[in-house]
């Protein structure tokens, strides 16, 4: 039987990448079990299927933490360690973290972006994109650095800018890419072994 990794997914809101990693985390060869959500935000719609589909959930509020958000990160480092957690994937968490759980995570932690980084780094990609005439677009797996969307990259997914795009009907092309990309970036990396990294 295959090897498998604890992982945690982190989330902020509707959780789509979150569902494909846990359906793609189906097949037996699948090399992360998902023991644990995290989400800063309690209303994240993401949360209600996960505790629906028999995730552990961990949901906490970063606002009572002020400007403190590593006393916030560290009571999510509790969770994760307190849960045997040894790899994280970001999708869509909306909070840029602090050095130190960067650094408590660094080679074993990895996000997903929805541009062709180094392009378009930051929020409102595919508005970005758009007004920049790009003829192409897409999204983009990688590991999780200080630097925000700068960490080395995994993997990426091209999606042409087609004739009378809206942001929303390049975003939804490149979301469906996302699911496909983010499950088979983490068969990549786990299979090369990414505790090396470490
Ligand atoms: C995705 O486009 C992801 O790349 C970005 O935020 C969005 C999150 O969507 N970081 P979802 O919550 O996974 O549906």
């Amino acid at each position: 039987m295959t090897h498998k990794t604890k992982a945690a997914i982190f989330i902020s809101g509707r959780g789509s990448n979150m569902m494909a990693l846990v359906e793609a985390a189906k097949a037996p060869d699948f090399p992360a079990e998902f023991v644990l959500v995290v989400a800063n935000d309690p209303n994240a719609a993401g949360l209600e299927w996960a505790a629906a589909h028999g995730l552990k959930t961990f949901a906490l509020d970063h606002k009572p933490f002020g400007k403190d958000r590593e006393a916030h990160e560290r009571l999510i480092d509790a969770e994760l360690r307190g849960n045997g957690v040894e790899f994280i994937c970001l999708a869509g968490y909306l909070r840029v973290l602090t050095p130190w759980l960067v650094r408590q995570w660094e080679g074993r932690m990895i996000n997903i972006h929805p541009a062709l980084l180094p392009d378009f780094k930051g929020l409102h990609t595919h508005e970005r994109a758009l007004e920049a005439g790009v003829l192409e677009h897409g999204a983009t797996v990688h590991w999780v650095s200080s630097g925000v969307d700068e960490g080395e990259i995994i993997a990426q997914a091209r999606v042409p800018v087609l004739e009378g795009d809206t942001a929303d009907m390049l975003a939804t092309r490149v979301l469906a890419e996302e699911h496909r990309l983010y499950a088979q970036a983490v068969r990549q990396v786990l299979a090369d072994k990414f505790l090396t990294k470490m």
